[in-house]
């Protein structure tokens, strides 16, 4: 819900070119697959032992943010979502000002937003035409629910993760 709707707050186009940050977490690997559902030319930007997921998701390049500056890049994006943590990703629209096409759209998953029922239903829809990829990291049962919050919390997540409860 909240990469589908960040995307439409941007007026996601097709052709546009859309780069998503932290294309490895939950909303990022959904934004990643709905930005290429939508027509969009994607770029993910995650770290090394990340690359092959984000592509796998549909992205047409990958930046490895360990070894590579995207705001410092020739490149310029219709789109830019970030999709991380604001305190882990550090980027704000200022720092994206060079790679931010002129008539260009910023919008960070942190921004306020309104969940529709309908939307969920569109999404659930896609998820079972095969269109839209749940990419879960681990499995914790509700015993370890600190566990699973300190790995949550770590930032460092692909995907999402399922807490089971039997
Ligand atoms: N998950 C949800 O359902 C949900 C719903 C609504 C809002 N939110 C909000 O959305 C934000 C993101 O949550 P999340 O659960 O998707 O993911 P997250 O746990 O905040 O981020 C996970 C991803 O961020 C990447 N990352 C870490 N440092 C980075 C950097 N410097 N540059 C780019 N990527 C970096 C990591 O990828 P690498 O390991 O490849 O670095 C990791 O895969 C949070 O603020 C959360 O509160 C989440």
């Amino acid at each position: 819900m909240a990469a589908y709707n960040h995307l439409c707050k941007g007026n996601i186009k097709s052709g546009q070119k859309v780069l998503i940050i932290g294309a490895s977490g939950s909303v990022g690997t959904y934004a990643v697959q709905l930005a290429r559902y939508f027509g969009a030319q994607v770029t993910g930007v995650c770290s090394t032992a990340n690359l092959d997921l984000v592509k796998s998701l549909g992205a047409g390049k990958m930046i490895d943010y360990t070894k590579e500056d995207f705001t410092k890049s020739n490149e310029q994006y219709d789109l830019i979502f970030d999709a991380a943590r604001k305190r882990i990703s550090g980027v704000t629209k200022s720092k994206c000002k060079d790679v931010l096409a002129p008539n260009g759209t910023f919008v960070h998953v942190e921004m306020d937003r309104k969940d529709r029922v309908q939307d969920l239903d569109y999404l659930g829809e896609l998820v079972k035409a095969g269109e839209l990829r749940v990419v879960i990291d681990r499995e914790f049962t509700l015993e370890q629910i600190v566990e699973a919050h300190r790995y949550v919390e770590s930032g460092r997540k692909k995907g999402n993760v399922v807490v089971v409860v039997r």
